[in-house]
């Protein structure tokens, strides 16, 4: 099984103070090297949910994944940039936050701005950038 990814029967039940809300049930699929997924269904039927589960954000109730060697990356629906950091500061706060930045790695995320089109941007603020600018930048 070459499988970037192999989700079986995944389920999630939120817990609140009000209620119990069965996010996602026996949710199974498989990722092979090039295919291209999307995950389509109505609001509130448990997409963010898979994907928040498959980052590590949520815990999942039951059911199994298992990761190929591949790296994970998510775009998060809500973009999550701070607005009172400029574009480059946004890119590189996880950096600084765990002490890693380096003029290499600073030189690094630039010259990624750059690729995406965002290199005239990197001293503007996210209040100033369009929505598919911001989820560039995120
Ligand atoms: N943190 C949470 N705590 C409790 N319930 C949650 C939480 N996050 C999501 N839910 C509930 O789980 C269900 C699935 O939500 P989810 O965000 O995964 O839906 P979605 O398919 O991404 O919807 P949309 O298309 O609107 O983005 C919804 O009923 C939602 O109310
Ligand atoms: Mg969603």
């Amino acid at each position: 099984m070459n499988n970037i990814l192999t989700i079986q029967n995944l389920k999630k039940v939120y817990h609140t103070m009000e209620r119990e809300t069965m996010a996602v049930k026996d949710f199974s699929m498989e990722l092979k090297e090039g295919d291209f997924i999307a995950i389509v269904g109505p609001s509130g039927c448990g997409k963010s949910t898979i994907l928040s589960i498959l980052s590590g954000l949520e815990e999942k109730t039951e059911g199994e994944i298992f990761y190929g060697n591949q790296q994970i990356g998510y775009m998060l629906q809500t973009d999550a940039l701070f607005d009172w950091l400029t574009i480059l500061d946004n890119c590189l706060l996880g950096l600084k936050i765990k002490h890693e930045l380096t003029d290499e790695k600073r030189e690094y995320v630039i010259s990624l701005l750059k690729k995406y089109g965002l290199g005239d941007f990197m001293d503007s603020y996210p209040n100033h950038l369009s929505g598919g600018m911001r989820q560039r930048v995120a």
